[in-house]
């Protein structure tokens, strides 16, 4: 039984992320997704809301768990006995960091490896940062997550000018 797990903030998942998330629930016995509680960030999206959000959006994929965690990526890998740790590439943009964070995780935990999925190419421009972007200025965000979570980002963003 191979287990995958998918670090990352999340905030909030967007068609990139649950692209990367269908696939690989195809290639792997099991995805634990891992939203990352990182308390020197500000989210726009509480870990909690995060996690919910990602529940409610793969709740049709039987082999796909949500969890957070706090810490390194490998530990939480290590805990959830995963053997592979997986990551969206985007662009040429997002390989230098991924890389050093890959390579970093290796030395860290040299049982567990990487696997690189490369976004599917109508998601290759989008981030939950370029989301946030175009939803602060009325943009149509259709194209970018399902309507439950774009519907929840105008919320957000609307009780903040509150
Ligand atoms: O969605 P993101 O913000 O690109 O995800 C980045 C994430 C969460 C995968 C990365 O920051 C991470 O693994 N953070 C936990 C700390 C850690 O393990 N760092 C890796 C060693 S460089």
């Amino acid at each position: 039984m191979v287990i995958a797990v998918y670090p990352g903030s999340f905030d909030p998942a967007t068609y990139g992320h649950l692209d990367v998330i269908q696939r690989a629930s195809v290639s792997f016995d099991k995805v634990i997704v891992g939203v990352l509680h990182n308390s020197s960030k500000s989210p726009l999206f509480s870990v909690e809301e995060r996690v919910n959000i990602l529940e409610k959006a793969t709740r049709h994929i039987p082999n796909v768990e949500i969890k957070s965690f706090e810490g390194l990526s490998v530990n939480f890998a290590r805990s959830n006995h995963a053997q592979v740790i997986i990551r969206g590439l985007r662009a040429v943009t997002d390989f230098e960091y991924e890389l050093q964070m890959a390579q970093t995780n290796r030395v860290l935990a040299p049982d567990v490896d990487t696997v690189f999925l490369t976004t599917s190419l109508e998601y290759a421009y989008l981030s939950s940062t370029i989301m946030k972007e175009v939803a602060h200025f009325g943009g149509d965000l259709s194209r970018f997550a399902p309507p439950e979570i774009t519907q929840a980002v105008q919320r957000k963003l609307q009780e903040a000018q509150k």
